[in-house]
């Protein structure tokens, strides 16, 4: 009895390892929120659309080099941000949060920061995140739950296409 209770805790652990593994991107260069935030960056400045569109938008290599064609060109991995903007390329950064296409959702960024919701809300604390990982998991019932809450639309084709 206790034995095949422990075994299935075993399991259940194993399984909470699998998924946070799968969560975490293997992203092209070491790109560290934490270090970012704490020189006084704030979201904004690089997820630039994220109050005015539907994307938040991943920043373009040219506003890395903004600051890396001067600022630590010694290190590897800024190394690599010079040879994709000299290569006239964009970093192909591997995306973190998204849905099936199948499940045709539309999400939109501009309402909900125009209505105060904060990007910790769902998106968890990235000012202590060194890699990119999905700290919030989101789901049709999530994302109800707070449309309930606020009194926001609850029409299906307020979410779907
Ligand atoms: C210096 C630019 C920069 C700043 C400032 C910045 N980010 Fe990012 N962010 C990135 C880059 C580059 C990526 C893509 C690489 C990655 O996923 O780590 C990214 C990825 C993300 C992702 C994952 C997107 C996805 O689905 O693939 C989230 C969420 C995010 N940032 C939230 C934030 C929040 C919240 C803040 C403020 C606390 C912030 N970022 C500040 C550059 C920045
Ligand atoms: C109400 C929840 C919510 C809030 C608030 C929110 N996000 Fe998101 N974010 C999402 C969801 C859901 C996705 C995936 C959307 C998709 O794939 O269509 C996403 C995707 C992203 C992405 C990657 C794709 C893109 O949109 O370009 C980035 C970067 C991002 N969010 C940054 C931010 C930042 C920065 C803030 C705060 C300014 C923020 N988010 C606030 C839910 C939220
Ligand atoms: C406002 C200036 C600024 C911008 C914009 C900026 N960085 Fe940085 N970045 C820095 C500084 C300063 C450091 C050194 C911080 C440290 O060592 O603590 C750094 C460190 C790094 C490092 C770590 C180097 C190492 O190995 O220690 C990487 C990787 C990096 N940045 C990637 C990026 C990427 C990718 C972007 C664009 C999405 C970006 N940075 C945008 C200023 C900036
Ligand atoms: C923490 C609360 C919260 C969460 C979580 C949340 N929303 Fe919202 N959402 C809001 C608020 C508040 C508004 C703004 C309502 C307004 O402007 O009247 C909004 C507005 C929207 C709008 C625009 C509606 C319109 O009438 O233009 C869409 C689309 C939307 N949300 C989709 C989603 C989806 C999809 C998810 C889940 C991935 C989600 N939301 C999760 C609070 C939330
Ligand atoms: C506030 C946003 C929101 C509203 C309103 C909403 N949905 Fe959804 N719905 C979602 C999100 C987000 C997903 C994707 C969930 C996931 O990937 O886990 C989803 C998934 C689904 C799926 C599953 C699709 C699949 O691929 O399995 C169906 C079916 C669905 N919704 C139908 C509806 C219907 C019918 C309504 C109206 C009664 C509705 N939804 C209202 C956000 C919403």
């Amino acid at each position: 009895m206790i034995a095949s209770v422990l075994r299935g805790l075993a399991l259940a652990a194993l399984c909470a390892v699998g998924i946070t593994a799968l969560q975490a991107q293997q992203q092209p260069i070491a790109y560290s929120h934490k270090k970012h935030i704490a020189l006084g960056l704030a979201c904004l400045d690089c997820h630039s659309m994220a109050d005015i569109g539907p994307a938040a938008t991943i920043p373009s290599v040219r506003k890395c080099m903004l600051c890396h064609s001067t600022l630590a060109t010694d290190k590897p991995e800024v190394k690599k941000i010079a040879d994709y903007a000299a290569k006239g390329r964009e970093i192909p950064w591997q995306r973190v949060y998204g849905f099936e296409t199948q499940a045709l959702v539309k999400f939109n960024h501009a309402p909900h920061i125009r209505a105060k919701v904060e990007c910790a809300t769902c998106h968890g604390d990235m000012t202590q995140a060194d890699t990119a990982q999905k700290l919030v998991n989101h789901n049709m019932g999530t994302c109800i739950t707070c449309h309930r809450q606020k009194g926001a639309s609850q029409d299906c084709a307020t979410c779907h296409y």
